[in-house]
């Protein structure tokens, strides 16, 4: 709908047409606009998400929040903030009068300044704060420092070339052609200048010595540390597959390698690609739709049947069918031989290049070395902190206790990560906040998106709500009855009621 035809805020909406709850669309002068009404409260903020311009108005009003349907990102609906990730900035917020049976939107708030943390016995502030790792964790955990009104000097660490990036689009858009990769920095030059943060790139740091509270990097530099941020994420598994000849093998983690994958593709005719996992079956979907042959090899017979059980792995087959790819489950690659790649199976392919996606190892050498507890990944408590104290971790190496399923996990989601470093930057200026988010991840392959709130690793019961045909279904994860997980395609606001309850249970509280 044309904005100029989207009923103004300032002209006032009576009250009686807004049931407590709903989300009103609308616009403040030009701009676009939602009315929110919780209880006898009024709140109008921006229509759209900042992450990627979801419509709020499809989201759901949570306490005095609101939550973007499409990655979970919440904001105040009392001042714009982005309170949790994956959004980093605020929308717009303005300030709302009643009169009678009318509401009028007035005018635009400014985002609150956060006073600057103080120093004290209960919250002392660390002199520095060293952050290893430049990827979703890290910038989140260095960008709510500064948000918190942290003053001090923090120092980002990143063994990648390339300031931090959106790095689940590297399988997604930027790889289907769609997005160029001026889109893919998360933040500018100038970001990191204005607000002092210290970009080291390029530096893997080889080492940590936590009694000296040191970091020395592989060129030898060392940097002394007050607070630690272990945010150093996770590297694919390699595949000990004999090769011979020229034919290109790619693992897809860093910008650098999905510009390789994209740059290989612009002339290719038919790709394999290894392993029916997340990333591999995205970038099956990105280069099917640059209109090359996809192969796809994996030893499992339907796949996530062990994420998203049977019936949902099924859909996901028959989508990529539909779209062309060609599966050979239930094998794996024996050799490469130049361009023919032969399976156990002792079927070949004639591929171009061959794209490995076999899962993920988390990144933990430097934490084992520096003698923090190890449990398949970085041991942390509900403050997201490990075994040393001022030492945090955060992202796809952190273990932590997870009040929902009443297990230690580890996850690998981009919205978990954010929502880690974010968690643990308060944590570092003292304020003991526990890590309560309730898991979430999303998946795209071509126009379907699974998304998943909870943390399911078994489950005795699925039950599926809606039709999966349609593509249109809620899957709900069970075991002893109590509900783990809830996967949905095309069920949004599903995905965020369940997120929401899952809070509830968590809490005791009501929504209101
Ligand atoms: C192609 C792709 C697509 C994805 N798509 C999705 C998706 O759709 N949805 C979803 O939920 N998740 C997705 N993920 C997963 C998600 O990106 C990760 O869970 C998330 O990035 C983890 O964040 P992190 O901060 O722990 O690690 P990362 O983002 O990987 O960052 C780790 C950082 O640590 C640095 N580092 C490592 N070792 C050192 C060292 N010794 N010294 C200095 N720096 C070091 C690395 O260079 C990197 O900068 C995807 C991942 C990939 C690779
Ligand atoms: S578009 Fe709103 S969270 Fe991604």
């Amino acid at each position: 709908m044309a904005i100029s035809n989207l009923p103004d805020f300032r002209g006032g909406i009576d009250i009686r047409d807004v049931a407590d709850g709903a989300i009103v669309s609308g616009r403040v002068d030009a701009e676009e606009a939602i009315l929110v009404r919780r209880g006898e409260e009024f709140f109008a903020v921006g229509a759209q998400c900042t992450h990627y311009h979801g419509a709020l108005a499809a989201g759901l009003a949570v306490g005095d929040t609101i939550r973007c349907p499409l990655h979970h990102a919440c904001f105040s609906l009392r001042t714009g903030e982005a309170l949790r990730a994956p959004a980093l900035d605020p929308i717009a917020c303005w300030r709302v009068e009643r009169a009678g049976t009318k509401v009028f939107v007035r005018e635009r708030l400014a985002t609150p300044k956060p006073p600057a943390p103080k120093d004290g016995k209960a919250g002392a502030l660390p002199s520095s704060v060293t952050i290893i790792g430049g990827g979703a964790a890290g910038l989140a955990a260095a960008d709510r420092l500064r948000r918190e009104g942290y003053s001090g000097p923090i120092m980002l660490i990143s063994a990648d070339s390339s300031p931090p990036y959106d790095r689940p689009n590297l399988s997604k858009d930027f790889l289907m052609g769609t997005a160029p990769a001026e889109w893919m920095p998360l933040r500018t030059p100038e970001y990191f200048a204005e607000r002092k943060i210290e970009l080291l790139l390029d530096s893997r740091v080889a080492s940590l010595d936590l009694k000296q509270r040191t970091v020395r990097l592989e060129r030898g530099r060392q940097v002394d540390f007050d607070a630690l941020l272990l945010a150093t994420g996770a590297d694919p598994v390699r595949l000990d597959i004999p090769v011979a000849g020229g034919t290109r093998l790619f693992y897809l983690r860093t910008f650098a390698d999905s510009q390789a994958i994209a740059a290989a593709a612009a002339a290719a005719k038919r790709v394999v690609v290894v392993g029916a996992s997340f990333i591999g079956l995205e970038v099956a979907a990105s280069l099917r739709q640059r209109g090359i042959e996809v192969h796809v090899v994996g030893p499992e017979r339907i796949p996530f049947e062990h994420v998203l059980g049977a019936q949902l792995g099924a859909l996901v087959r028959e989508v990529h069918e539909s779209h062309g790819v060609i599966f050979h489950l239930g094998t794996s690659v024996a050799n490469v031989e130049g361009r023919r790649v032969t399976l156990k199976d002792a079927s070949s392919i004639e591929a171009d290049f061959i794209v490995i996606g076999a899962g993920v190892r988390p990144t933990i050498k430097l934490a084992e070395q520096a003698g923090l507890e190890i449990d398949r990944g970085v041991q942390v408590n509900e403050y997201l902190e490990t075994s040393v104290a001022g030492v945090f971790a955060a992202g796809d190496i952190a273990r932590w206790p997870d009040p929902y399923s009443g297990a230690r996990i580890r996850v690998e989601h981009w919205v978990v990560a954010e929502r880690q470093g974010q968690i643990a930057a308060l944590n570092m200026l003292g304020r003991r906040q526990r890590f309560d988010a309730v898991p979430f991840f999303w998946s795209q392959h071509y126009d379907v998106t699974i998304n998943y709130v909870g943390h399911a690793e078994t489950w005795d019961a699925i039950d599926v709500d809606g039709s999966l045909s349609s593509r249109d279904c809620a899957v709900t994860y069970r075991r002893g009855g109590r509900i783990l997980a809830v996967a949905s395609i095309s069920r949004d606001l599903k995905s965020l009621e369940a997120e929401r309850d899952f809070e509830l249970t968590q809490t005791g509280a009501t929504d209101g």
